[in-house]
């Protein structure tokens, strides 16, 4: 087992995973989420969702890999048998496609953060015409986004501690610092305080069942949760750890970093007196019209926030590429290095046809029409991999620990090296939650979300 490595402690553990969940989700999708979804209202369901459903399953995620220090696969299968190693590979084929689609995203961010620092974004006036030019011109988006997995494969290929430990580290508290940064200058705009006010002060009555399903879609994308990311990283904790605090401190973590990009995007966006419905350009387009607009601020600030959106992107594009790396690695023994480089080329290659569907190519762009829209294919991957695919790898992995690894044996592994769980509220509320609660709630969001994506029978 020595070869497989490990997180050097509890300390590396967090940063990690931390690093996982924090990521476009935080600062692309969380805010126009809640843009599109009346401020507050989403935020304060989206904190419920943490807490309710969030925080349990990761625990559960966690627990089962560090319970068999396996990859998500070997997992499984030596818990469950053959049959339920199909939700490991499940996993593993779900990370390799979302991760096709996010690096494209990332390279996105990669390639504002580049023109920004280049000075080629000084002399626009329509930036939502740059953007859609800019996500249609594949000739650069293809080197933006193959040096973003170039990165990503590099990292990885150094393996847990030297590798993915390392650079969580370094990367998670300079994203931190930026951040703070940047929301201090933000509070300092005119008009800063309506925002504030459309983020934190609710209004009920803008909740429906849109809203919950929703928040519960982004709690799941934010946490890294359904695609058994967290298995393979647990997988390579001590014993001796506590996964009940270590999971909460990541979900604590996660939901600030999430917290923080709103109170830094909104008190923007509503002092140009924009929108911040304006979905998911809301950080491509109307950012950088703010940032142009800030005088010889306006560079700086700007190419601090796409390199923080880099970083964000970067810990989870390391974080997804090893899901199928620690597969391969444990199951077919291949070298890591080999295995890396072989995976995080194919990846890529599956990205294309993604790449390709945001204008460049007709057939790529308009590929499906389901859910009243055309979809193209970057769409189209999401939806399966990320809308319908997380919530159900949610409720499978509940029903795993439910009726085939058994309640009790998780809680064993939750108390070892935690000697004052057994018995304590901790876990009559895990127990609760993953037996009862998440379970029903999880099976029928994923019912309602194969009515309304593929029959388009819509309950809200
Ligand atoms: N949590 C990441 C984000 O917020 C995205 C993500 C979803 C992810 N599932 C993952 C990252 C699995 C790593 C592994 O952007």
């Amino acid at each position: 087992m020595a070869s497989r490595g490990n997180f050097s402690n509890r300390i590396g553990f967090i940063a990690a995973a931390a690093g996982s969940a924090v990521g476009l989700g935080n600062i692309w999708r969380f805010p126009y989420e809640t843009g599109e979804n009346g401020g507050a209202a989403f935020l304060l369901i989206y904190l419920i969702c943490m807490v309710l459903i969030g925080f349990p399953v990761m625990v559960g995620e966690i627990s089962i890999g560090r319970h068999t220090q396996l990859n998500a696969f070997g997992a499984y299968k030596k818990l469950g048998g053959q049959k339920w190693g199909l939700l490991g590979y499940w996993g593993i084929l779900s990370a390799i496609m979302f991760l096709s689609v996010y690096n494209v995203i990332a390279g996105w961010a990669f390639a504002y953060f580049i023109q920004i620092i280049g000075g080629l974004l000084a002399h626009t006036k329509d930036f939502g015409s740059h953007f859609t030019n800019q996500i249609a011109d594949v000739s650069d988006l293809f080197f933006y986004s193959l040096g973003f997995m170039a990165i990503t494969a590099f990292i990885v290929s150094r393996g847990i501690q030297k590798g993915i430990e390392t650079a969580s580290k370094v990367l998670m508290p300079a994203l931190f610092i930026m951040l703070l940064g940047l929301i201090g200058y933000s509070f300092t705009l005119p008009n800063a305080m309506d925002g504030v006010q459309y983020y934190l002060v609710p209004e009920l009555s803008e909740i429906t069942v849109k809203t919950v399903y929703d928040a519960l879609g982004q709690a799941f994308f934010s946490l890294s949760l359904g695609m058994a990311a967290l298995v393979t990283y647990g997988s390579y904790i001590s014993k001796n750890e506590n996964i009940v605090s270590s999971a909460a401190l990541v979900t604590i973590t996660d939901t600030a970093v999430a917290f923080l990009a709103g109170l830094l995007i909104f008190p923007m966006v509503f002092s140009q007196g924009l929108s911040p419905s304006e979905g998911p350009g809301l950080v491509f387009v109307v950012l950088p019209g703010i940032f142009a607009s800030l005088g010889l601020m306006g560079p700086i600030i700007g190419a601090l926030f796409f390199l923080l959106l880099c970083f964000a992107a970067l810990t989870s594009t390391i974080s997804l590429l090893e899901i199928p790396v620690t597969f391969l690695v444990d199951e077919k023994k291949f070298s890591r290095t080999k295995v890396v480089l072989g995976t995080a080329l194919l990846v890529f290659l599956i990205g294309i046809p993604s790449m390709l569907s945001q204008g460049a190519v007709d057939f790529f762009s308009n590929f499906l029409f389901y859910e009243g829209k055309t979809k193209a294919v970057l769409d189209i991957v999401f939806d399966i991999f990320s809308d319908v695919g997380l919530p159900l790898g949610g409720f499978l992995m509940t029903i795993f620990i439910i009726s085939k690894w058994k309640m009790k044996n998780f809680n064993q592994e939750l108390a070892t090296g935690n000697p004052t769980y057994m018995g304590s509220f901790m876990q009559k509320y895990l127990n609760f939650i993953l037996t009862y609660f998440a379970p029903a709630f999880l099976g029928i969001m994923f019912v309602l979300t194969i009515l309304k994506k593929f029959f388009d029978i819509s309950f809200f």
